[in-house]
C-alpha cells in the first residue's frame, strides 16, 4: 500500500518580488491542521520573495497555461490586488486563498513557510475534472526534469499523455502542451510526433 502522506495540491503561488511586483510559480503544497506549507527550492525567486514578504496568494486555477507559461518563459499574467494581503491573484484563478507566513523553516534543499489564511474568495465554479490538463501538469514536472531522466523515460510518458491531450484538449491545453513540447525538444529530445 502506498505510504500515508499528505495530499499535494498543484498550484500556483504568487509573491511580491522587492520590487512589488507579482511573481507566480507553480508550486505544490500541504494543508496541515488548516495552515497552508509551501516548499520552494533554494535558491529560488519565490523563495527570496517570501523570506523579505511574508505574505502570498495560493491561486486555484484550471488554465494550466500558467503552469506550462513558468517552465517556458511566459509568467506575464494579468494579476489582481488582494483584499486583505499586500499582494497579487490572478485573474484566471477560479479562487483563491491570500495567506500570511507565520513559520520559516530554513531547510536545505528545501525551506518551508507556514501559511494562516487571511481571506478567501472564489471568482467561478470548478467545472469538473479534464484528462488534457492534468496531461499538462504531468508534462510539465518531466519538463522541469529534463536533466534527471533519461530520454526513453521522458519519450513513454510523452506518448502515453499525448493520449490524454488527442481525446480531450481544448485551447488552452493545446497552447500549453505545445510550449512544452517545444521545451523538450529544444532540450535535444526527440519525441514521436
Ligand atoms: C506541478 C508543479 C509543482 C511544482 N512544485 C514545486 C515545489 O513545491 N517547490 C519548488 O521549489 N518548485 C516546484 N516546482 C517547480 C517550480 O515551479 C519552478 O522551478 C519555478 O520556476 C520555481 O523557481 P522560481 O521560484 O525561481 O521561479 C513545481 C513545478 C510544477 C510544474
Amino acid at each position: 500500500m502506498a505510504r500515508l502522506n499528505s495530499k499535494i495540491h498543484e498550484v500556483i503561488v504568487t509573491t511580491v518580488s522587492a520590487e512589488n511586483k507579482p511573481y507566480s510559480a507553480p508550486m505544490g503544497i500541504k494543508e496541515v491542521n488548516g495552515h497552508f506549507l509551501i516548499q520552494p527550492f533554494k535558491p529560488s525567486a519565490t523563495y527570496e520573495n517570501l523570506k523579505q514578504h511574508r505574505q502570498c496568494v495560493i491561486n486555484y486555477t484550471d488554465d494550466v497555461r500558467v503552469f506550462a507559461g513558468s517552465l517556458t518563459g511566459r509568467r506575464d499574467w494579468p494579476t489582481k490586488q488582494c483584499q486583505k494581503i499586500e499582494g497579487f491573484y490572478l485573474e484566471q484563478a477560479l479562487a483563491h486563498t491570500e495567506l500570511e507566513i507565520i513559520e520559516f523553516d530554513d531547510a536545505d534543499p528545501r525551506s518551508c513557510f507556514t501559511g494562516q489564511v487571511v481571506h478567501e474568495q472564489t471568482h467561478a465554479p470548478f467545472r469538473g475534472f479534464n484528462r488534457a490538463q492534468s496531461a499538462v501538469i504531468e508534462a510539465a514536472v518531466l519538463t522541469s526534469r529534463l536533466g534527471m531522466l533519461s530520454e526513453e523515460k521522458i519519450r513513454q510518458e510523452i506518448a502515453y499523455l499525448t493520449i490524454a491531450i488527442e481525446k480531450t484538449a481544448g485551447e488552452r491545453e493545446l497552447e500549453a502542451w505545445g510550449w512544452l513540447m517545444d521545451k523538450i525538444k529544444q532540450a535535444g529530445i526527440t519525441l514521436n510526433d
